[in-house]
């Protein structure tokens, strides 16, 4: 059973003129990889093939993940009425499959597995949080913290599922921190980048990671402040078994903030460079 509907949102407090324009692309994005959670619920299935417990709760994790993807479109249909979110999502889609029928992890072991949902969920968890701290428009603020929540929720799930592995599945520090690590450094792969392209570009105008890339982070990386950074820290080390809080996790967090401020400024740049690009083409 879901614990919201969309229908629980207070859609009719949007207000068009509180939205910021840059944020919309975002949100596009987002909405293509979160309605994609069914996909990877049948991988989990495919891994996780000889237990019915944790099969169930991928399958309701998938429904949750894919609610989220329905409310941000629907958030976007009202912010850019224009914008057709079925054909978005249908594009994407066709264009970004993962094995839903691995028969083993893609992480070597069910705990790698688990280890790197966990730094998926800390990441939607500290993004939603951020988004709706980053917004003034009052359907998306809701919407963010509704979303934020389920994503701590997801985090406690797989980490929960984790403990059990890891008890028969012996994992090293070092083996646990670089799935974890890997993780979080494919972020800035195709998945996102290729939503960004299927929600927000002409179909007729190739895929480019390097300028899709720009195009998403250089937005979505505007909408961290240290705090989330911080939090997401403390999620990490307690994934990878380390204390979440203490002198450790602290340097930790400001080295990943000045690595964001730094990504962040770059992609910014990427960015402002692609748009007097295409002003220039549009006067020409
Ligand atoms: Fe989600
Ligand atoms: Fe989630």
């Amino acid at each position: 059973m879901k614990h919201w509907r969309l229908e629980d949102l207070p859609w009719d407090q949007f207000d068009p003129a509180k939205v910021d324009p840059d944020i919309i692309p975002a949100v596009k994005a987002a909405a293509m990889v979160e309605r994609n959670g069914g996909d990877y619920a049948r991988y989990l299935n495919s891994v996780f093939h000889d237990d019915p417990d944790f099969r169930q709760a991928a399958d309701h994790w998938a429904v949750e993940e894919i609610q989220h993807g329905d409310a941000l479109g629907r958030w976007a249909c009202l912010a850019d009425p224009e914008w057709d979110y079925q054909s978005a999502f249908a594009r994407y889609r066709e264009g970004f499959k993962i094995d839903v029928e691995a028969s083993a992890s893609i992480r070597g072991s069910r705990s790698g597995e688990l280890i790197a949902r966990c730094m998926v969920e800390t990441g939607t968890s500290s993004y939603y949080t951020a988004l709706a701290e980053a917004t003034e428009e009052p359907v998306l603020q809701a919407l963010g913290r509704q979303i934020a929540a389920d994503e701590y929720r997801h985090f406690k799930l797989f980490y929960d599922h984790l403990r059990r592995y890891l008890k028969r599945e012996d994992l090293s520090f070092l083996q646990r921190l670089r799935i974890a690590a890997g993780r979080v450094g494919e972020t800035e792969d195709d998945e996102l980048a290729f939503a960004y392209h299927c929600a927000n570009e002409d179909p007729a105008l190739g895929y480019d990671h390097a300028r899709c890339t720009a195009g998403y982070m250089g937005r979505a990386m505007g909408f961290y402040r240290f705090r989330h950074i911080e939090r997401s820290m403390g999620m990490m080390f307690k994934t990878v078994g380390l204390v979440p809080r203490g002198r450790m996790a602290d340097l930790a967090a400001r080295a990943a903030w000045r690595l964001l401020c730094w990504r962040r400024d770059k992609y910014r740049d990427a960015l402002a460079r692609q748009q007097a690009e295409l002003g220039l083409k549009l006067a020409a």
